[in-house]
C-alpha cells in the first residue's frame, strides 16, 4: 500500500530526486485494445513498471473507454502497490467509479471526446460549480488526495483553492512541445512560477504531459516543489523500442532455430 509518511530513497546529485515518478500505463491498454485482445494487460505493466522502481501507477478511465475500462480499474486497485492516480472528467457516472474505487489519488481533467490526448488544463474560474461538486464527493467517498490538472496560470491556481482541492497537476504540454530552447525555458520559468505560487498557497503540486527522456532533466533542474510527476507515452514508447529486439530474436529462434 502506498504510505504517504514512508521516507523515499535519495540520490542527492539529481535535481528534484524526492519527486515521485508515476507511471500512465494507457497505451499499453490502446496496444490491447486495437486487435481487441486480452494482451498486452495494462495490469501486467503496472506490475513490471512498479518492480522497476515506479513510485505508483496512473490511469484515465475515459467516458469512451478508448483505452482502460472497468475491469482493468478493478484489478489496478487489487494490484497496484505503490500511489494509484486514478485520472477522470467530472462527469457523474466517472465520478462515481472513481468515489467506488478509491484510489490514493484523483486527478480531474478536462475531456472532449475528438480529442487524440488531453488538451490543455482544466477551465477552473468557468466550471467552478462543476469541479467543486466533483471534488467535494471525491473527498466525501474517503480519496484523500484530489489534484486538478491546470495550465500554469495565476488565476486558474486561485480558483483552484475554492474548489476544496488539495493539490494541482501542473499542464507540461506546452513546455514538452515548445519549438524552440528560449520558448522552452519560457515555458519552464512559467511553470516554476506558477509552481511556486501554488505551494505558497498550501497546494501539492504534481506535473505532468509530454516528458520524456529528452525534456524532463532541465524541468527538474527549474520547476521546484514537484512531488510527483506522471509520464505514459514517452515511457510505453521507449518499452516497445527496447523491448522489440528480444522480440523479434525469440521468434527468429522459433522460425529458424537460431
Ligand atoms: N497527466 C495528464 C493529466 C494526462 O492526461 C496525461 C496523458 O494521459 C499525462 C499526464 C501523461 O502524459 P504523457 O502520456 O504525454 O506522458
Amino acid at each position: 500500500m502506498f504510505d504517504a509518511q514512508c521516507p523515499p530513497k535519495v540520490a542527492a546529485d539529481v535535481p528534484g530526486a524526492l519527486t515521485r515518478l508515476l507511471i500512465n500505463i494507457d497505451h499499453v491498454a490502446t496496444l490491447r485494445n486495437a486487435r481487441r485482445e486480452t494482451f498486452p494487460d495494462p495490469v501486467v505493466a503496472a506490475v513490471l513498471c512498479e518492480a522497476a522502481g515506479a513510485d505508483g501507477i496512473v490511469f484515465h478511465l475515459r467516458e469512451d473507454r478508448r483505452h482502460i475500462n472497468e475491469h482493468d480499474v478493478a484489478r489496478l486497485k487489487e494490484t497496484v502497490q505503490g500511489k494509484l492516480d486514478f485520472e477522470l472528467s467530472a462527469a457523474p457516472e466517472i465520478v462515481s467509479i472513481c468515489c467506488d474505487t478509491r484510489p490514493d489519488l484523483a486527478t480531474l481533467v478536462p475531456e472532449r471526446r475528438d480529442e487524440i490526448t488531453t488538451e490543455g488544463g482544466l477551465d477552473v474560474r468557468r466550471n467552478l460549480d462543476t469541479i467543486k461538486g466533483a471534488t467535494e464527493r471525491l473527498f466525501a467517498s474517503g480519496i484523500p488526495e484530489v489534484a486538478l490538472f491546470v495550465d500554469p496560470e495565476e488565476k486558474q491556481l486561485e480558483a483552484v483553492c475554492r474548489t476544496g482541492a488539495n493539490a494541482i497537476e501542473l499542464h507540461t504540454g506546452d513546455y514538452a512541445t515548445a519549438p524552440s530552447v528560449e520558448a522552452q525555458q519560457a515555458e519552464a520559468e512559467r511553470l516554476a512560477k506558477a509552481a511556486t505560487q501554488a505551494h505558497a498557497l498550501g497546494l501539492t503540486v504534481h506535473a505532468g504531459h509530454g516528458l520524456d527522456y529528452r525534456n524532463y532533466p532541465f524541468f527538474a533542474q527549474t520547476v521546484p516543489h514537484v512531488s510527483e510527476v506522471s509520464i505514459g507515452f514517452a515511457v510505453v514508447a521507449r518499452a516497445v523500442m527496447i523491448g522489440i529486439t528480444e522480440a523479434v530474436r525469440t521468434m527468429r529462434q522459433l522460425v529458424k532455430g537460431y
